[in-house]
């Protein structure tokens, strides 16, 4: 894979390899320009060696592929990245919107990097993401963040290297803001991982779920070419990657609006096609788009993992219509039983609210019992959170914060029930998994299996990265213990 280089004042490829670093098209020269400006300029400001960058990510994967994209640009401009806020010379904190909880959080942690402006002046405090995309949250970053530099949203990370840019020139705060629905595909990618990583397809969502800010801050869906996607996929493959996952808000509906003719399943297809020994996930699914044809693709296919992320977010088709989410419990529950019927030992998570404005504890019951029948293998679990400018944020609540509180509780019970009965009927049953890393906490390596369950087994580090046969010995809870074969 190739590599931009600086040299003698001006950035260009380079030829020398780096796993982790992807390039579709190279970057428009106006780009490099200011990148290499960023470059000079930073040189000279840097506290150490070399300039360095603090990139905090808050939220989803979506934000983790941006995140990459920053990365990738600024090592372009020479940056090397730290995981101390205090060493930085920039810092940047990459923010979530969806729910009030992961606001305050970045309020919080955004409040205390005034110390760090304090004890260094030079630093540069940059926000960007989901949270930047509001107005009324760029408004109060500006008055009452004033040691905040520069503040860009979601459309403009192709700008980043202009607004960076702006701000060291001009020495004032930048705050920018567009609509620019475009897809660049000549942003690098440094991605966090060389084994395993993430590839966007699509962007943005047109689903309106009452509840939910993400239209609001991504704006509406977009697909990148097939072109685009099954190069980098085959250029991740070649550079040793084992785990691949398509990203997107909606996957299942890949494709709309190209002109090519190319649904998500004939997309997955052709990536299976790629030869290599590797995995592919996707997410997220919507179940209204959940087709038979994409099961079927699963079933029929090699490298696709046996794992199906599909968020109902309620049992109860009275609140799924509250949420204009377009499906019934039936609908989805067909779905559920069509992959269960095709995918043997199919692996089905999913995301959850409780409390949703109107909700009943007899609505919640049916959640509940839903959770019981699919038996999902792990849950994400939220309270409802009002997101102002949604629908759902005008619907009366009847239920108290207290009452959601409880039913939250009773609902990470019985998950813990399930998952625990699927993790202690695994045991004795032989696994692949891929070893991702080192449990800090008890020296074991942590490795996942094919339907993203994770498998703690004594072994050596070296092993990172690869796929491995294990022997499962013991279930806790939802994590599996096991021994290399
Ligand atoms: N309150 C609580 N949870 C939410 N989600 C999205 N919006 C909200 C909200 N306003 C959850 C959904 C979605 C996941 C990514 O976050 O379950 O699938
Ligand atoms: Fe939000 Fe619904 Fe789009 Fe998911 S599908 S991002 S929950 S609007």
């Amino acid at each position: 894979m190739l590599w931009y280089i600086i040299k003698n004042d001006t950035i260009t490829l380079g030829e020398y390899a780096l796993s982790n670093f992807y390039q579709y098209k190279e970057m428009p020269q106006k780009r490099l320009e200011y990148l290499n400006i960023i470059s000079d300029i930073m040189n000279v400001r840097k506290r150490g060696d070399k300039p360095m960058a603090f990139i905090n990510t808050y939220g989803c994967q979506q934000n983790v592929a941006d995140s990459e994209k920053i990365k990738g640009m600024l090592s372009v401009a020479g940056f090397d990245f730290t995981e101390k806020a205090e060493d930085a010379d920039f810092i940047l904190f990459n923010t979530c919107a969806i729910r009030e909880h992961a606001e305050d959080r970045v309020f919080g942690n955004v409040g205390a990097l005034k110390n760090i402006k304090r004890r260094h002046p030079s630093v540069i405090i940059a926000l960007c993401g989901c949270m930047m995309e509001q107005k009324a949250v760029a408004d109060r970053i500006y008055k009452s963040y004033p040691f905040v530099n520069l503040v860009f949203g979601t459309h403009s990370i192709a700008r980043f290297p202009e607004l960076f840019y702006n701000l060291l020139v001009n020495s004032k705060r930048v705050f920018g803001s567009c609509d620019d629905n475009t897809i660049y595909e000549d942003i690098p990618i440094l991605r966090d991982k060389d084994f395993k990583g993430w590839l966007s397809i699509m962007y943005g969502c047109d689903n309106f779920c009452s509840y939910c800010i993400v239209p609001y801050v991504r704006g509406r869906e977009r697909s990148r070419s097939s072109d685009a996607i099954i190069a980098e996929a085959k250029a991740m493959i070649e550079a040793g990657y084992k785990e691949i996952t398509l990203l997107g808000q909606n996957v299942n509906s890949y494709g709309k609006g190209l002109k090519e003719d190319i649904s998500f399943s004939e997309l997955l297809r052709r990536i299976d096609a790629i030869e290599g020994d590797y995995l592919i996930r996707f997410m997220t699914s919507h179940p209204k788009d959940c087709t038979r044809e994409l099961i079927d693709t699963i079933a029929e296919s090699t490298h696709i993992s046996k794992h199906l992320h599909l968020p109902c977010q309620s049992g109860s088709s009275k609140i799924l219509k509250a949420m204009n989410r377009r499906y019934t419990r039936e609908k989805y529950l067909d779905i559920i039983n069509y992959a269960k019927e095709r995918i043997p030992d199919v692996s089905i998570t999913s995301d959850i609210i409780v409390g949703f404005p109107g909700e009943t504890y007899e609505d919640f019951c049916e959640t509940v019992s839903l959770i019981r029948e699919v038996g999902f293998t792990s849950l994400f679990t939220f309270i409802y959170s009002r997101r102002p400018g949604t629908p759902a944020a005008k619907m009366p609540d009847v239920a108290t914060e207290e009452e959601k509180g409880k039913w939250f509780t009773e609902l990470l019970k019985v998950q813990e029930e399930i998952a625990a009965s699927r993790c202690k009927s695994m045991v004795g049953t032989t696994e692949r998994v891929l070893v991702e890393e080192v449990n800090k906490k008890n020296g074991l390596l942590s490795a996942r299996t094919s339907g993203n369950i994770i498998v703690e087994v004594p072994g050596d580090e070296s092993m990172i990265g690869s796929f491995r046969e294990v022997k499962i010995t013991e279930a806790r809870n939802w994590i599996l213990r096991g021994e290399f074969i």
